[in-house]
């Protein structure tokens, strides 16, 4: 049995395209609260209570970034189980770029990062009203799962 090492950070964007998702990119506690605030509506947690940085150093395959102006726009986790089967969480864009093909593009590089690793399988779940986002702008298969609330 092979078992993938994640990719090396590659904290650069494409000078040719800004916007274009960085697989990997470098983030600091400070924006992803930010945006996580702003796209879930909860209130701004600090990076005591929530360290994304260390988190996904620790527990992800990646994550991708999308910065415009300095700030992190877009945003997506992907924890795995460090063989074939990777998820994603906590997919996040500013309010001032969605509906501009962003959201896919974010999910299309962490589908690419995760193939990339050698896994197979991408994970999802959501709630029905995401149902347009995931199925038809993604495309993900409908799936049966299941959730225990611990
Ligand atoms: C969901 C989210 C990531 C989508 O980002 P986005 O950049 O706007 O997505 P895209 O532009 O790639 O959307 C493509 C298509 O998906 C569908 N879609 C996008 N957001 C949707 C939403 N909130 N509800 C239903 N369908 C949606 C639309 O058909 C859209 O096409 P349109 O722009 O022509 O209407 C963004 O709305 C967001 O950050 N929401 C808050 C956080 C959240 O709920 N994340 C998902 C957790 S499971």
């Amino acid at each position: 049995m092979v078992l993938m090492s994640p990719a090396p950070r590659s904290p650069q964007p494409d000078s040719r395209d800004p916007l274009a998702p960085v697989w990997r990119g470098a983030f600091t506690n400070r924006q992803a609260n930010a945006l996580h605030s702003e796209a879930f509506e909860t209130r701004l947690f600090s990076a005591d209570e929530w360290d994304w940085v260390a988190l996904t150093e620790r527990h992800s395959l990646g994550w991708v970034t999308v910065h415009d102006g300095g700030e992190l726009v877009g945003f997506v986790n992907v924890p795995w189980d460090g063989f074939i089967h990777a998820w994603i969480q906590d997919v996040m864009v500013a309010a001032s770029h969605q509906h501009q093909g962003m959201g896919a593009a974010l999910v299309k590089a962490a589908a690419d990062g995760a193939r990339a690793a050698g896994c197979e399988w991408l994970h999802v779940d959501f709630d029905d009203d995401l149902a347009p986002f995931y199925y038809e702008a993604c495309g993900f298969s409908p799936a049966k799962a299941g959730l225990i609330e611990l």
